[in-house]
């Protein structure tokens, strides 16, 4: 029979970025880019566990916006595009932070990030040293295209992959089988020259982005904007995220962007404060015509009962894949003691977990490992599983909560006997004893009934 561990759930301390990082690195979710060089700052690289954990938050966002969505279509622009596009955007104007570098330590801040006394005083909040006026700084990478580094070959690496979507609007409308309200949607990367990076992956220079873009009548635009504001916050409500640590925030007049009328981000509290997750923007028909200007293409829409042409307008969903990562993290790492020791664990929704199954043999030998691995072999097809043999019970369990794997099968010798195993729930770590033949349809119904203790 499996053990039943001692159980006496507490609170232990904390989290901190540093115990974050840490967890992360020490069990395969995300590691410093090119480490044997000594790193490359605010770069990222996502491991066996990070990378399962990413694919599992793009595929859910991917589902709800194009499979649950009849009206919402799929899109994979390139990144590299036309530079007039950038023009017309709006972005080689607008898309700039105010900075300031200290003539002494020659430190680069952004001002928004300099304390009130130092701007007033001119002085670094670093050395004290003197600080420059504050000057605009574009955030896009540039790089060359051809042979020939000159200003003809200019290229901008997307800092947004809305774009992507604006540029390709008629060829969607016109394949597509789409009528306005209609949205498209997208995942992928974006690339930023941000000169604030700390906090681990949360600002970084490259990054991934899940957008969606919906087209609606000008008319129609404020009951767009509500039904997806709703909706955004009732997605990171189903990705398991807990409730009091969401919130929306309005952007006043001065946090606008420039394509802009109206902004709600949804925060998260992370450790370090309440920080933008997703901006909601209603973008007005902003982009579509300044795209219509520049490009010189008619980029109106036809409505086929009313006969009325129009620019429709944009409501975006513009949410941060890599960011929720950090999200997801931030929000499923706990700790409490079990067998007066430490556990951590990481309390993802099961749907999320990099791992779904840990399967174990009580022993290697008399016949167990062989049945585990049979076991392991049919569960793989519908489940992630993971086959773990060595060490002692305990600790295989204590490796799976530090990876956030919310089932544990045991087998065991009362197995040989009677066909049953025991499910061990990485929440209550409880075990229950079921029949081999009916794990997957238990694990299935457990995954969907799943609900966080004290959500
Ligand atoms: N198309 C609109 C747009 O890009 P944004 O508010 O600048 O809007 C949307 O970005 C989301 O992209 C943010 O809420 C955040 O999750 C993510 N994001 C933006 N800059 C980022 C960065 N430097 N690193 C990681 N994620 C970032």
């Amino acid at each position: 029979m499996a053990e039943t561990e001692s159980v006496q759930p507490a609170a232990v301390s904390a989290m901190t970025m540093d115990m974050l990082v840490s967890l992360c690195k020490r069990r395969g979710f995300i590691f410093p880019s090119s480490e044997i060089y000594g790193g490359l700052a605010s770069a990222w690289d996502y491991g066996p566990m990070g990378v399962e954990l990413k694919k599992r938050i793009q595929e859910f966002w991917w589902r709800q916006m194009t499979q649950l969505n009849s009206n919402i279509v799929g899109l994979d622009a390139a990144i590299m595009m036309h530079p007039r596009v950038w023009e017309a955007s709006g972005h080689v104007e607008n898309f700039t932070d105010p900075l300031i570098d200290c003539k002494k330590c020659k430190q680069r801040f952004r001002a928004d990030q300099i304390p009130e006394e130092n701007l007033k005083a001119h002085t670094c909040p670093e050395c004290g040293g003197e600080l420059t006026d504050a000057r605009k700084f574009n955030l896009m990478f540039t790089t060359h295209m051809g042979p020939v580094e000159d200003e003809g070959g200019l290229i901008y690496l997307r800092p947004e992959t809305a774009q992507g979507i604006y540029v390709n609007f008629k060829n969607v409308l016109q394949t597509g089988r789409v009528k306005v309200p209609f949205g498209i949607a997208q995942v992928g990367k974006a690339f930023r020259n941000e000169i604030t990076t700390k906090n681990f992956i949360f600002r970084t220079c490259e990054f991934e982005q899940m957008e969606m873009q919906f087209f609606v009548h000008p008319s129609e635009d404020m009951k767009w904007f509500e039904h997806w504001k709703e909706r955004r916050l009732q997605y990171y409500l189903d990705l398991g995220v807990r409730k009091s640590k969401l919130r929306f925030h309005q952007h006043g007049p001065d946090e606008l962007a420039h394509y802009a009328k109206l902004a709600f981000d949804i925060q998260y509290e992370f450790p370090f404060g309440w920080k933008e997750l997703e901006g909601i923007h209603n973008r007005t028909d902003y982009d579509l015509k300044r795209h219509t200007e520049f490009s010189g293409k008619d980029l109106t829409y036809l409505d086929e009962v009313s006969h009325e042409r129009y620019i429709p307008y944009i409501i975006e969903t513009s949410a941060g894949l890599t960011r929720t990562v950090l999200v997801i993290l931030s929000d499923a790492y706990d700790e409490d003691v079990v067998e007066g020791e430490k556990r951590v664990v990481l309390r993802f929704h099961p749907r999320l977990a990099p791992i779904t199954v840990g399967i174990f043999p009580l022993v290697k030998k008399d016949g167990l490992a062989e049945m585990a691995r049979k076991l392991d072999d049919e569960l793989c097809e519908d489940f992630r599983t993971f086959y773990d043999e060595s060490g002692a019970i305990g600790r295989r369990y204590r490796r799976q909560d530090e990876v956030g794997t919310p089932f544990c099968v045991t087998l065991d010798y009362q197995t040989k006997e009677d066909q049953t195993v025991t499910i061990r729930l990485r929440d209550s770590m409880k075990q229950e004893r079921v029949k081999m033949a009916d794990i997957a349809a238990t694990l299935k119904k457990a995954i969907k009934d799943y609900r966080r203790v004290g959500e």
